[in-house]
């Protein structure tokens, strides 16, 4: 696990960014492709969006890039609160992609056929190979979930790589998230956390005792790919070893 810390928000983005323009330079270079899972939320979109920019969008080979989702509100696509939406507005759209490249997360069906359907969609995308991405994306909660892994929540036992609908009794919505394993097949993973309102939830996840209960993203451990924290120095005021 490497820790990458930065002064403030801007400098995690660009720190970030530079880091999937090197990833994503080296998986097409070797495989002719890069598949992504976005995480959704407020974090990532400035990230999107400056992916997006003249100073960073000549710099990955758009075309080759396959976006797929590592969670999604039980939402229809077109609600502000949809991850589809915001990742849409801030990067799939600006980057003229084509739709082929782009894997939404079907919420226009049951909340468990979406989860089955998505789970379909990307072992048919790996072609009965692992599905491992080359880079999944995430986010931290300040109650310790990641993607849509909450708190006491069943999914946090699924040892199964797919796509499980999770219910929130607290929200009384829907959630369709990737599951802890499939996420650790990944060849990289990335938290992006900044903001002190975070700090209290990245010791829980990097050096608290284990509870995968109360801090699910406690479960993110890749099998063999490597795991990277993006954090400002906000988000580590906790870390008793910095
Ligand atoms: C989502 C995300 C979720 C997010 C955290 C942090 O759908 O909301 O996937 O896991 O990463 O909730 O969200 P913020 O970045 O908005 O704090």
């Amino acid at each position: 696990m490497k820790i990458n810390v930065f002064k403030n928000e801007d400098e995690v983005l660009r720190g970030l960014a530079n880091f999937i323009v090197e990833i994503a330079s080296e998986s097409i270079s070797t495989n002719g492709q890069f598949s992504i899972a976005l995480s959704g939320g407020n974090s990532p979109k400035k990230l999107y969006e400056l992916l997006a920019s003249p100073s960073y969008k000549n710099k990955i080979e758009w075309n080759k890039v396959h976006f797929f989702f590592g969670d999604e509100r039980y939402v229809p696509h077109t609600d502000s609160q949809s991850n589809y939406l915001m990742a849409k507005k801030a990067i799939l759209e600006p980057l003229e992609l084509s739709y082929k490249q782009i894997f939404p997360i079907d919420t226009s069906l049951s909340p468990d056929e979406a989860a089955k359907a998505y789970t379909n969609d990307i072992n048919l995308y790996f072609a009965g190979t692992e599905p491992r991405f080359d880079l999944v994306l995430l986010g931290l909660g300040d109650n310790s979930h990641t993607a849509s892994l909450f708190p006491h929540t069943p999914v946090l036992h699924d040892k199964t790589a797919s796509v499980k609908a999770v219910f929130l009794e607290d929200q009384k919505v829907f959630r369709i998230t990737m599951t802890a394993p499939l996420i650790n097949l990944a060849h990289h993973v990335a938290f992006l956390v900044y903001g002190e309102g975070k700090a209290v939830a990245v010791h829980h996840i990097i050096e608290d005792k284990t509870d995968i209960e109360e801090y699910p993203a406690q479960l993110i451990k890749p099998q063999s790919g490597d795991l990277q924290w993006f954090l400002d120095t906000g988000a580590v005021a906790q870390l008793k070893r910095k």
